[in-house]
């Protein structure tokens, strides 16, 4: 399987994490996004995001309306400074990024 792991990373937290799958992956091709990256090539994709303003970042966003419009398979995995269970919980939904107002456990 072609294996894609995507990552948007700012001061390195998710990249970390990113590092990590391709470590339990090392078949798999590691991008720093922004990347020029064609989704044909691959059968999965990992898609990393960090937090900003209580959403991925537009990079990411842009890179997830691509999977999307490919209907590519993909586990989507991020990091944040706040309590991922708390108020700034976001769900990554088909076409739009909102927050869930209760703790989502
Ligand atoms: C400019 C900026 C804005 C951030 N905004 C949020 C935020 O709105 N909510 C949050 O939970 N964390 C926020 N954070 C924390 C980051 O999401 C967190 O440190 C994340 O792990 C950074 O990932 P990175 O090291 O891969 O860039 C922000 C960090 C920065 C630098």
């Amino acid at each position: 399987m072609r294996v894609l792991i995507a990552y948007s990373s700012r001061t390195g937290n998710t990249k970390k994490i990113a590092e990590a799958i391709a470590e339990a992956q090392p078949q798999a091709q590691l991008a720093s996004l922004p990347a020029e990256v064609d989704l044909d090539r691959y059968d999965f994709v990992f898609a990393g995001l960090w937090c900003d303003k209580d959403q991925p970042d537009e990079e990411w966003k842009k890179f997830f309306s691509s999977i999307l419009s490919k209907k590519k398979p993909c586990a989507i995995f991020g990091t944040m400074g706040s309590d991922p269970f708390g108020e700034a919980l976001f769900i990554v939904k088909a076409d739009n990024f909102s927050k869930v107002q209760k703790p989502y456990k």
